[in-house]
């Protein structure tokens, strides 16, 4: 991909995930985040959530914003950079394996991203040793529903009933559930 497809990319990310459309500050203020947690952004493609979060989790804490592209992670770490902020990092990823290990993280975000892992099952068992004891993974993905849009054209949409089933399988289980995405689940889960 080259470097303008790239800026274009991460724009139109950052546009779409900072219109109060995707109910962005429900999003947030429904995470809880707590000064000196560890945070993974997993997809974090143009960093806006990865920005928010590393505010509030302050100096003591820290976010990883991962993806499997480097041009979008080289834009988030400028725009880090930009803000005065020195609590990100960014990890260049493996499409199939999530790539920080040891027990680190209190949350791990995956917005719009859960259809794009391959082999999800083996990938989220692997991950839960990235986890605290007691750290969730929070997953919004596109269910499907609503008017034809791009996400059900192109198939970029996992129901519900098989994300739950694959995190299952992972050893998950589902512990919170939200209801104020039109078009979105909104799941959290723990290891179990
Ligand atoms: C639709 S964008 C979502 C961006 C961001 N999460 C948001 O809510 O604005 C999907 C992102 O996932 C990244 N991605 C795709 N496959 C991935 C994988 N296997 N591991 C990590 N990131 C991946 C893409 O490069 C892209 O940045």
């Amino acid at each position: 991909m080259n470097n303008l497809k790239a800026r274009m990319l991460v724009r139109m990310f950052n546009k779409k995930a900072s219109s109060p459309k995707s109910k962005n500050e429900e999003i947030i203020k429904t995470l809880f985040l707590e000064p000196g947690q560890y945070v993974a952004d997993v997809g974090s493609g143009g960093g806006y959530f990865s920005l928010r979060f590393a505010d509030l989790v302050g100096e003591d804490g820290k976010v990883y914003a991962i993806d499997t592209n480097q041009s979008f992670l080289d834009f988030v770490k400028k725009n880090a950079k930009d803000n005065g902020m020195n609590n990100i990092v960014t990890v260049l990823a493996k499409e199939e394996k999530f790539p920080v290990d040891s027990k680190k993280f209190d949350t791990i975000f995956v917005r719009n991203v859960y259809h794009h892992l391959p082999n999800r099952v083996e990938y989220f068992k692997n991950l839960r040793d990235s986890l605290k004891t007691g750290g969730r993974v929070v997953i919004i993905e596109y269910n499907g529903s609503g008017s034809l849009n791009f996400h059900r054209m192109f198939g970029h949409y996992i129901a519900k009933e098989i994300i739950e089933a694959e995190m299952s399988s992972a050893g998950y289980q589902l512990t919170e559930e939200y209801y104020f995405l039109s078009e979105q689940s909104f799941l959290i889960f723990s290891a179990f």
